[in-house]
């Protein structure tokens, strides 16, 4: 790949061939006209495998170098309901390779969500108790060594498949939202999309140099699983563009990140993600929910609010729906929603 440019190598990097792109771009004209915006979606939580939202795109690209290094277990991890190592499972099923997920958390009596899929695909779990982010990633190191000396030949993805080049599976995205929007005719004054481990936006960040674009991306921390997360994913996005030749010369300047929706921390729903939830799903059929695009839905609609965003708005819905079956989190949206508007249907005719 010596002579190619940067944009090249990118397309020619090895892929699984998992997933169906591009996804849909499409307006929400009754959320549109609900909250007064020029409001588009990016359906990114409609992929290939098991339901899989914003991981497939990184899934795809992992997994497709490994299968060129002849590697035949995937090895991530996450939350006990991730849905990176879900995803990672089913794309591991989908391309006749093992997987071995490290989920922190302890064995619950029924798996339900996305810890029912990942049986369902045949992934083998481990249970590591209260564990750090950065447990989790040494975990996965010992379970390769562990998995080496069983003579497998295993491969690793951290946590939220956020390595440079999982990440780069967004730069691939931001090329095709930037056609996709070319043949609309739309100029979106952002991209507003839920963030957590950062490859998602630090992967937006290198398509939309390469595409020499000037669209602000703007991510919505619902985790804060990073004490900077600007630094962090500045550098993520330098590294990622390093493997395919690119200089991005991101700084934490570049990163427009937003931790206003993180409330008490990571998986825990906030009233104004549940409120968001019910919105877009009375609006438009559209779910999102509590863990991740909720939260993120939520932190669009302040942006909105607050002004200053000129233009049709973009949502990039990350996917995620699965903790909706998740009863923790069900439970509190069914309550919500029989008190909303429009309730009340579900009773006798
Ligand atoms: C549904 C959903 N949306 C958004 C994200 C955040 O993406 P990233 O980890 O690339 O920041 C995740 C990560 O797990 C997710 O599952």
């Amino acid at each position: 790949m010596a002579n190619l440019e940067p944009i090249e190598r990118l397309a020619q990097l090895p892929r699984a061939g998992l997933g169906h792109w591009p996804t849909p771009l499409h307006r929400l004209d009754r959320f549109s006209t609900m909250i007064d915006t020029d409001v588009w979606i990016k359906r990114d939580d409609i992929q290939g495998v098991a339901l899989a939202g914003n991981k497939l795109r990184k899934f795809d690209l992992v997994i497709g170098e490994a299968l060129t290094r002849g590697k035949d277990t995937l090895v991530t991890t996450g939350a006990l309901q991730s849905n990176s190592a879900r995803t990672g499972a089913a794309a591991a099923a989908a391309t006749g390779i093992a997987a071995w997920l490290l989920l922190s958390g302890d064995e619950p009596d029924t798996p339900t969500a996305n810890l029912l899929i990942d049986r369902l695909v045949g992934a083998r779990v481990r249970y590591a108790g209260r564990a750090s982010w950065d447990e989790l990633n040494a975990g996965v190191n010992d379970l390769v060594a562990e998995l080496h000396r069983k003579g497998r030949k295993p491969f690793a993805a951290p946590v939220g498949c956020s390595s440079p080049l999982g990440a780069l599976g967004f730069a691939l995205g931001f090329l095709e939202i930037h056609a996709q929007l070319a043949r609309a005719g739309v100029e979106p004054a952002a991209i507003v999309h839920t963030s957590t481990s950062g490859g998602t936006h630090a992967g937006l960040l290198v398509g939309r140099a390469l595409a020499k674009s000037t669209t602000r991306i703007i991510g919505v921390d619902v985790g804060a699983i990073h004490e900077n997360p600007a630094d962090t994913l500045a550098d993520l996005a330098n590294r990622a563009a390093d493997l395919i030749g690119f200089e991005l010369g991101s700084s934490e300047a570049d990163l427009e990140i937003t931790t206003e929706q993180v409330g008490d921390g990571y998986a825990v729903p906030t009233e104004a993600g549940n409120a968001a939830i019910g919105k877009l799903a009375r609006a438009e059929g559209v779910l999102v929910d509590p863990v991740y695009s909720g939260k993120g839905l939520a932190g669009f609609l302040d942006l909105v609010n607050a002004g200053g965003l000129e233009g049709p708005v973009v949502f990039w819905h990350t996917g995620g729906y699965h903790s909706l079956f998740d009863p923790r989190y069900g439970t509190p949206l069914a309550r919500d929603a029989e008190a909303a508007p429009g309730a009340g249907r579900s009773g006798r005719v």
